[in-house]
């Protein structure tokens, strides 16, 4: 394969740039050392974000493509770069919950962290004009957002993510409460888990200490991010060498 190198920006995220590259199925990822809250509301530069998300998002899609799961993932480049496949985004966030967090503890008055007998599977609509709103299954099918088929297909595999990370995170003594992925098609029609997968976008609680490790620690003012995201990557490296 001839080496494929970056061309323009096709989209800029809050955590992420997206490449065209020289080979038209591939796309190249660059992780910014940005951190967002509550939308782009609370927006701050943090060095060292961007290559350890890179990383942990790396290992852990790696893992579950080794675990017959699927992805957009192709290889991480150098610290803070990676090639996945060109996929066009769905426009849901899928997420998955085990425990009451975030938006279900606020919305329904639950108890912080009730385990549920069950995983929750929720939809938002991705929109920061909008706020992301919640969005089920019927809103999403009238407004061609996604298929009927597409969504159980996402729900049934975010399941599945759900089972291996929190195998991968019960090896580092990390409960996971919570976490949203993305997915999207593929030039053959296909849908695949796509986006980033980090502590951006999971909650994470220290089993002994019971703290956060994970954006809650940014969203709620908690200290400093990056050693936390640090101290993933460490437990994560560890685990994944075991
Ligand atoms: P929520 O409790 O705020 O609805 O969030 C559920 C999970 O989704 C939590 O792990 C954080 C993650 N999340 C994102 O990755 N991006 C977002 O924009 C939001 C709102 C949540
Ligand atoms: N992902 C959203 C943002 O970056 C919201 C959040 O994670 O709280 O603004």
């Amino acid at each position: 394969m001839t080496e494929i190198t970056k061309t323009d920006l096709m989209y800029q995220g809050k955590a992420k740039e997206m490449f065209a590259t020289t080979d038209p199925e591939t796309v190249w990822v660059h992780y910014m050392d940005q951190v967002t809250a509550f939308n782009g509301k609370k927006k701050v530069q943090m060095k060292g974000k961007g290559e350890t998300n890179c990383r942990i998002s790396s290992i852990i899609f790696s893992d579950l493509a080794a675990h017959g799961i699927e992805n957009h993932f192709i290889k991480q480049l150098d610290s803070n770069n990676q090639l996945v496949k060109r996929v066009k985004i769905i426009p849901l966030e899928t997420v998955v919950r085990n425990m009451a967090s975030g938006s279900f503890e606020r919305k329904f008055a639950a108890e912080h962290l009730m385990k549920f007998e069950k995983p929750v599977t929720e939809f938002f609509y991705k929109s920061d004009e909008l706020d992301d709103p919640f969005i089920n299954d019927s809103q999403a099918e009238a407004l061609g957002v996604a298929t009927p088929a597409q969504m159980d297909f996402m729900k049934q595999t975010a399941l599945k993510v759900n089972d291996r990370l929190k195998a991968i995170f019960a090896d580092m003594n990390i409960d996971l409460v919570d976490f949203k992925v993305e997915f999207g098609v593929d030039g053959d029609g296909k849908v695949i888990l796509a986006d980033e997968i980090s502590p951006d976008s999971c909650r994470l609680i220290d089993r002994d200490t019971k703290k956060s490790l994970d954006k809650d620690v940014f969203r709620k003012g908690l200290g400093e991010l990056v050693p936390v995201y640090e101290e993933i990557l460490t437990r994560l490296e560890k685990a994944e060498e075991a």
